[in-house]
């Protein structure tokens, strides 16, 4: 199972200061050292951490895949397509958001989409849509030609109760059942800590997880490299098998 660490956390470091430091690409060589095996960045409408020097800078010297978060708007479109990450995941965006709430209404959406995601993969990148693990989604998300789903795991992780959490989870095995079958490749997150990664952490059909939040802040007290290395011990404990 690989693990996509997000970074816009330390870029934020950097913005609340108008500094030069953190620097995000100090950030993502150091977190594929602690075994990322992605990089995942944010590139949001207003700016508010990661810009677009970072995602290029970070095309250029990363090791392994760039995955770029970003809304469906004409704008990113062109970045995406002239930067041509590895990866780009569709999100939707509010402005007054602290972070992406929901996930992407792909059924309402699907005209729009569907050639939208036909241009990004014809230019060679594989488009994943962060969707509620909803079966209505995931159709919708099989129907316009998604190579990937990412799975918004907020409400397991926002839970409030045991049953909350298992009655989360539950829904969360059963609609990465359902993507895979419909020929989606399945992965999660949002919300995931060292205290909750390991019950999605164990979904067979989950193959990445996306974390930013709870590495960043855990970096504060052992390091960024030994905060990655920490969580992806955690997930192949969760997986039962040595190396995945
Ligand atoms: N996946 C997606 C699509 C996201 O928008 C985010 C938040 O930027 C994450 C994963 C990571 O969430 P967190 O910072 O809560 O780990």
């Amino acid at each position: 199972m690989d693990l996509g660490v997000n970074i816009d956390h330390v870029a934020n470091v950097r913005q609340a200061r108008g500094t030069r430091y953190p620097e995000p690409v100090q950030a993502a060589l150091v977190a594929e050292q602690g075994g990322a095996d992605s990089i995942t960045v944010h590139l949001r409408e207003d700016r508010r951490h990661i810009n677009e020097r970072d995602v290029r800078l970070l095309a250029e010297t990363i090791q392994t895949r760039l995955n770029l978060e970003m809304a469906l708007t004409e704008e990113m479109l062109d970045f995406a397509l002239a930067l041509r990450p590895a990866d780009c995941c569709l999100v939707p965006e509010r402005r007054e958001e602290l972070t992406t709430e929901g996930g992407l209404d792909v059924r309402a959406h699907e005209k729009v989409l569907q050639p939208a995601i036909a241009r990004l993969t014809e230019a060679g990148i594989r488009v994943s849509l962060f969707v509620d693990p909803d079966p209505i989604q995931l159709a919708a998300a099989a129907r316009v030609s998604a190579s990937v789903v990412e799975l918004h795991t907020g409400r397991y992780a926002e839970a409030e109760s045991r049953e909350q959490r298992a009655a989360c989870l539950a829904e969360l095995q059963e609609a990465a059942t359902a993507a895979h079958s419909m020929g989606l490749i399945v992965h999660g997150g949002h919300g995931l800590h060292y205290h909750n990664v390991q019950p999605v952490a164990a979904i067979a059909e989950m193959v990445e997880l996306n974390i930013g939040h709870a590495i960043v802040a855990r970096a504060i007290f052992t390091g960024l490299e030994c905060a990655v290395a920490e969580m992806k011990s955690l997930m192949r404990d969760a997986r039962g098998v040595a190396g995945v």
